[in-house]
């Protein structure tokens, strides 16, 4: 099956790309094609796959078998010129500490010959844009998480990359830092043109920046589309009730008409219907009927965990990523 997402030109495109580790299938036959100018979210759990993936598009791990272009070079016959079209951001700070903010950038624009006098202009307007001017002189060391990955933004951008990839770009980071770094993302699309490629394992970030996203799990992309289109893709409200519901409760509300679907997790059970409002009034009689304690009701939209829910009858557990990776694989690609 192939995924695609309309006729522009395209910045990614695989068929059938695999990675398998001694018979595990961590990334399994992805074929997706993602537009130009994208903001484009690699969506699922730890452990689905997506460091994997964007592994082998930025030529840092070769595919067990398949194939892929990004800007339209081949990643394992034209991995130079991949390179060189592309920018990335890693999960975790890879920035010299000792350096100052300039430092770091200078480095990064001489490393990808950045023409000296273009050099100046370009880091002062990608400060700007992630709202760093002012820190340009002081020393990595001083800045805060979210300085440091916003810095981390502005270098992957140097070099004026096509795409921009960026894995898991605000773990670890506060809430309001996280909220930050998606305006700085959105900003960027939006004045560069750039294409983003994000994995994340938050479904509020990929709600909330994303144009597009594919799910991803245990290696395949398991639904891709608009937040929205995913989410309304579901249909329907959604019912969560905490109770202490039996599996045989959950049998007999899923055999109702009027039942979409039902999910029971961690002691809650989703009822997914039309028209909500007057189905919770139902539902309650049904369990009080059947013996069951309600603890608590509420009535929301699907989710993109509604979404993740429906389609593996799991929830994304919030496990944090391996920062330890991240700055191997960095390593990795700064040695080539
Ligand atoms: N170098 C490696 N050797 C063996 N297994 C690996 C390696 N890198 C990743 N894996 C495994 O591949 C799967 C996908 O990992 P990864 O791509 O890091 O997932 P994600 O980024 O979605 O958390 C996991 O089961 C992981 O343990
Ligand atoms: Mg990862």
């Amino acid at each position: 099956m192939k995924l695609s997402s309309g006729t522009a030109a395209k910045a990614i495109e695989t068929n059938a790309l695999s990675k398998h580790y001694n018979g595990l299938k961590a990334v399994d036959a992805i074929s997706l094609s993602i537009d130009e100018g994208t903001i484009f979210g690699l969506l699922g759990p730890n452990g689905a796959g997506k460091t994997t993936l964007i592994s082998m598009l930025v030529t840092m791990r070769k595919p067990t078998s398949g194939s892929a272009k990004v800007n339209g070079f081949d990643i394992t016959r034209q991995a130079d010129s991949v390179r060189k079209s592309i920018g990335i951001v890693f999960q975790d700070p890879s920035l010299d500490d000792e350096l100052t903010a300039m430092e770091n950038l200078e480095l990064h624009a001489a490393l990808y010959n950045v023409p000296r006098q273009e050099r100046k202009e370009r880091i002062e307007e990608l400060v700007k844009l992630v709202g760093l001017e002012k820190h340009l002189k002081m020393q990595v060391k001083k800045f805060s998480g979210g300085m440091k990955r916003r810095l981390e933004i502005a270098r992957g951008l140097v070099h004026h990359p096509k795409i921009l990839f960026l894995d898991e770009p605000t773990i670890g980071l506060d809430p309001q830092t996280r909220a930050g770094i998606w305006d700085y993302i959105k900003k960027l699309n939006e004045s560069e043109g750039i294409t983003i490629i994000l994995t994340t394992h938050y479904m509020d970030e990929a709600d909330k920046v994303c144009q597009k996203a594919a799910i991803i799990d245990s290696g395949k992309i398991i639904a891709m589309g608009s937040p929205e289109e995913l989410k309304n893709g579901l249909g329907g409200d959604i019912i969560s009730i905490k109770c202490d519901a039996h599996e045989g409760c959950r049998e007999k509300l899923a055999g109702l008409s009027w039942v979409k679907a039902v999910l029971k997790h961690d002691g809650i059970l989703n009822v997914r219907v039309e028209k909500g409002e007057e189905k919770i009034p139902k539902l309650l009689a049904l369990m009080e009927k059947n013996g069951v304690n309600v603890e608590s009701v509420s009535l929301r939209k699907p989710s993109l965990d509604d979404v993740f829910l429906h389609f593996t009858g799991r929830t994304i557990r919030e496990d944090e990523a391996k920062p330890a990776d991240a700055m191997r694989l960095r390593r990795k690609f700064m040695r080539r």
